[in-house]
């Protein structure tokens, strides 16, 4: 498996599971078989309410001698009702406690976005902290000790759009080594690229498959990922699938990748593409696909009274 290196010569693995949606009673077994199968990166997160059952999986596999925790690389994410400098290590504290691990290979600040202790989203305008009330840079400074404290190994961010990147870049002595945002041939997200790859910020694609289980995708009308002619026609004459070609896509442009199943055999299949090679031809076919389209524009933030706005989130 292919590895992303970090400055301090830690390797975190491209392909990692994702674990956004996969309900308790689906994810114990999903990160079960996943290790099993190879996988030494897990992608989670506080609000994916989940993190108890992930933790459980990971601890039975230590136990029973199938896999050591310095093998693996775990990712978790600060929710964005933990912006406050006093809530950040509290937050931090319960995520290892519930994944039942004394670290964390990276931690994220899920969102540019603060809204009011307590909650997982907002139902009223009032709901949202605008970012004058705390800067994000407060946030990520915020973070910094974690780091120094060993409780986690990396930081990082994710949903930050280039300015956002900038600003921490500029202002801040501990620099984001991480980006994790939406990608995949929709949304291939050139500039923010060729932007990270200037700065040294790694970036993990997360809905690489065009996350047919969203919330909205029975209302939003997008077109589906997996069954694009051009996915398709690339997949049939490789003889692999159109899931495979996506994670693969993002693996050839050494991007970490991180495919949710919790389906057995998808997952093992996924963990197959790291096999998949692509031609020059065969991605730019795919990059050719762009049409800056998101499954995941953040919609939830930007309702009627808040602060933010679709354009502060990704175009500013
Ligand atoms: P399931 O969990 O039942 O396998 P994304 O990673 O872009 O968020 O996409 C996740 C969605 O894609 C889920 O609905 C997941 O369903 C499905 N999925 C995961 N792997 C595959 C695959 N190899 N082929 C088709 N669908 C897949």
């Amino acid at each position: 498996m292919k590895n992303l290196v970090y400055t301090n010569g830690d390797r975190m693995p491209l392909l990692g599971l994702g674990t956004w949606k996969s309900i308790s009673g689906e994810v114990y077994e999903a990160v079960k078989e996943a290790i099993r199968t190879g996988y030494r990166h897990i992608d989670s997160a506080a609000i994916y309410k989940n993190e108890k059952e992930v933790g459980q999986a990971i601890a039975e596999l230590i136990a029973e001698g199938v896999v050591r925790r310095e093998d693996l690389w775990i990712t978790s994410k600060l929710w964005n009702d933990s912006h406050h400098v006093e809530d950040v290590l509290p937050a931090l504290e319960e995520t290892l406690s519930n994944l039942q691990l004394d670290y964390l290979d990276l931690y994220l600040m899920h969102w540019p976005v603060a809204i009011r202790k307590g909650l997982d989203f907002p139902r009223k305008p009032e709901d949202m902290i605008p970012l004058e009330e705390i800067p994000l840079l407060t946030t990520w400074e915020a973070t910094i000790p974690l780091k120094e404290n060993g409780m986690v190994r990396h930081l990082g961010v994710s949903n930050f759009n280039i300015p956002k990147l900038k600003h921490l870049l500029e202002a801040s002595s501990e620099k984001p080594e991480m980006n994790q945002v939406e990608m995949h041939p929709y949304l291939v997200q050139k500039d923010l690229v060729n932007f990270t790859r200037e700065h040294s910020i790694h970036l993990t694609a997360y809905s690489p498959l065009g996350s047919g289980d969203r919330p909205t995708a029975q209302r939003d009308g997008l077109p589906v990922l997996l069954q694009n002619e051009v996915v398709e026609k690339i997949a049939r004459e490789k003889n692999v699938t159109p899931a495979q070609i996506l994670i693969s896509f993002q693996l050839s442009r050494g991007i970490s990748v991180i495919p949710k199943s919790v389906n057995p055999r998808r997952i093992r299949e996924n963990f197959e593409a790291g096999r998949v090679v692509l031609s020059e031809e065969e991605i730019k076919q795919l990059e050719d696909l762009d049409a800056g389209m998101r499954y995941l524009n953040g919609g939830v933030w930007v309702k009627k009274g808040s602060p933010y706005t679709l354009q502060s989130l990704w175009e500013e």
